[in-house]
Parts: C-alpha cells; structure tokens; sequence
C-alpha cells in the first residue's frame, strides 16, 4: 500500500425522482461506465470540497441489488443541512460526484434462515436502507414473514408508499405494513412508544422471540426507545440491527482507552503493508491520516461502520461503536475512527 493510494472514484448521477416534498432519490454509476457493486443496507460516501477541506457525508441506499437496481440513495433536505441542500437545490443529471466508497454493516444476515420473522422498525428518512433490505429479502426468500412498522408524522410524509403497498400487495400476506402518524387522532396508533412496540410484537408476530430478527433506522431517540422496548420484550442484542442515521453528531461523552501508551500499527492493505505508530488521544485512523495514509471513513464517531476493519494481531478498544455487534467484534472487526492500540502493537487489514 502507498501512503498516496488512491480510495477516490468518479460517479455520474444518471437521474434524479423526487420522492415526496423535500425527498430525492439519485441513482449513479461509475462515471466511466459500469455499476456500482453494493450490498442491501449500506451506504455510499460522498466527498465535497468545503473552504479547501475535504468533508464526507454517507447516505444510505435505498436500491436492491437482489433485482439488479444500480445504486441509488435517499437524502432528505435538511435546513442546516449544506450537502443535502447542495444535492437538492444544484445536482443535475450528468454531475459528477466523488465517493470513497459503499460500506455498512446494516445487512441482512448471510443465512436468511437465522430468523422465521423479520420486523423492520422506520422512522422518516429512515426508511431508506430499511427498503433496501425489504426487497431484497422478499426476493431472496418470498415465504418469509416481513412487518414493516413506519413511523411518519403525516401520510404525506410517507417515502416509497406506493412501492411499499405494491410488495405487500405482491407477497400475498406475508408482507404486512403498519403506517404510523404522529398527528394520528387515534392517540393508541399515532407516535410509537414502548408499549406500542410490544403490542405491535404481539399482533404481527407469528414465531417465538428468539425466531426474530429485528431492525432499527431513525433518528437516535427514536432508535432507543425501540430498542429497549424489544429488549424488555425478550428480543436479544445479537437479534437486532440498528443505523442511526444522523451519525455526524459526536457523542457527548469522552473516554480514555486503558492504555495511552505508543504502539505500531501495521496496516495491510491489498496484499502490501505500512506501519505507523500511534498513540492517545489519536485513534487509528487520526494517526493513519497524520501520516498521509488513507483509509476509509465517513463519520469519525463510531456510527456508521465506514472504517470497520479486522485486527488480525494484538487488541484495540473503542471509545464508542454503534455498529459493531458482539458477534463482529469477536471476529476481529473494528472501527479506525473511535479505536486505540491497548496492550501491545497491532496488525489490522483494511
Ligand atoms: S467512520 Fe463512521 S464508524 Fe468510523
């Protein structure tokens, strides 16, 4: 690996739809001809040049690539949004915009068969790479049982209604749809709240708990509230998926690694390897990037999986990860953005 390699491809918006008022969906390719290979639920990283300093921001894909779609994704336009705002008000077809990359790990699992019931909780924008995974899993395994529960304030808020009711229209039953506004007068079917959630369980579900598989997509409130009111009702951890979509807020809370001392990192990297040293307060990828090495990454806070690579020798501990479950961590997988070398040096593979 140089320290000059290049992650940087040119993509071309081939169109543009808008959705709802203040929704857009973009659909690329790469800008010399080609689709871009993707994975249901992951993002894309754009770059943009703010004040002659590099800024990223990911969003989420909302294409399928079980029915061939090329990539598209979603963005909502934000006031004090500027590259939402920049993707609303100036993009055209035919721009050509740069990427680091698709990453994520909000996926479906690599045996559908792991659950007999798949629950998939939105809020708002949310939707976005939950729809993603809906089509691709009613693809991969149309007799599976699916619930959607969509929370929106209106019905005119609603993104993809109409694609929406035609999968549950088409997978006869098995695919059911539970639309939810908050302005709703039926106060017990307006804002989703925790005895909501276990009602909905009840209603739609049709196995055991420990036969769900359960994700997660809004904003971070909403997402915690969910995912507390699965958890009481016996749904566990390594059952559920989560994306948090506003993943440029840090958290609040800072936290030292166990270790501050210096160690090397060595970082392979399509077959050839660099190592640096690195060492508190800079993670990883802070001291990757002061030595001119580029990695991967989009939000530095430990919420969207962009840097998630494997240590494959020594320990690394994370000031914070969102992403990452038990289960990936356990195989090595960690985060550059929020990760410390403890104990001794490292040996990571990007
Ligand atoms: S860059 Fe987002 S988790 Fe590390």
């Amino acid at each position: 690996m140089s320290s000059s390699a290049n992650i940087y491809q040119q993509v071309i918006i081939k169109s543009i739809k808008q959705e709802t008022a203040g929704v857009k969906t973009f659909t690329l390719s790469y800008a010399n001809g080609g689709n871009i290979p993707y994975v249901a639920g992951q993002f894309i990283t754009l770059v943009f040049q703010h004040h002659n300093k590099e800024e990223r921001r990911s969003y989420s894909i909302s294409s399928s690539p079980a029915l061939r779609e090329p990539l598209s994704f979603t963005v909502k336009r934000l006031d004090n949004g500027a590259y939402s705002r920049l993707l609303h008000d100036k993009a055209e077809v035919g721009d050509v915009l740069l990427t680091t990359d698709v990453a994520g790990l909000f996926t479906l699992p690599l045996k559908i068969n792991v659950a007999a019931q798949y629950f998939f909780f939105a809020a708002g924008i949310g939707i976005t790479p939950i729809i993603s995974l809906i089509k691709t899993l009613l693809i991969q395994k149309p007799d599976i049982e699916a619930v959607l529960v969509y929370s929106n304030r209106t019905a005119d808020d609603v993104v993809f209604f109409n694609e929406l009711n035609e999968l549950a229209a088409r997978n006869g039953g098995k695919f059911r749809i539970e639309y939810l506004y908050s302005t709703a007068f039926n106060l017990s079917r307006a804002r989703l709240n925790k005895a909501l959630v276990r009602q909905l369980l009840n209603e739609y579900g049709k196995v055991e708990r420990e036969n769900m598989y359960c994700y997660v997509c809004g904003p971070f409130d909403y997402m915690r509230m969910v995912i507390y009111a699965l958890e009481e009702s016996r749904v566990k951890d390594e059952q559920i998926r989560k994306e948090n979509f506003n993943v440029n807020e840090r958290p609040a809370m800072i936290v030292e690694p166990p270790d501050k001392g210096q160690h090397r990192v060595t970082i392979i990297h399509n077959n050839s390897s660099l190592t640096i040293n690195c060492q508190y307060p800079d993670t990883i990828l802070k001291a990757a990037k002061k030595s001119g090495i580029a990695l991967p990454y989009s939000c530095e806070t430990g919420r969207c999986g962009s840097c998630a690579a494997r240590c494959i020798e020594g320990n690394v501990w994370h000031s914070y990860n969102e992403v990452l479950m038990d289960m990936d961590l356990r195989h090595g997988s960690i985060l550059t953005c929020t990760g410390y070398p403890v104990g001794g040096d490292i040996t990571i593979e990007v």
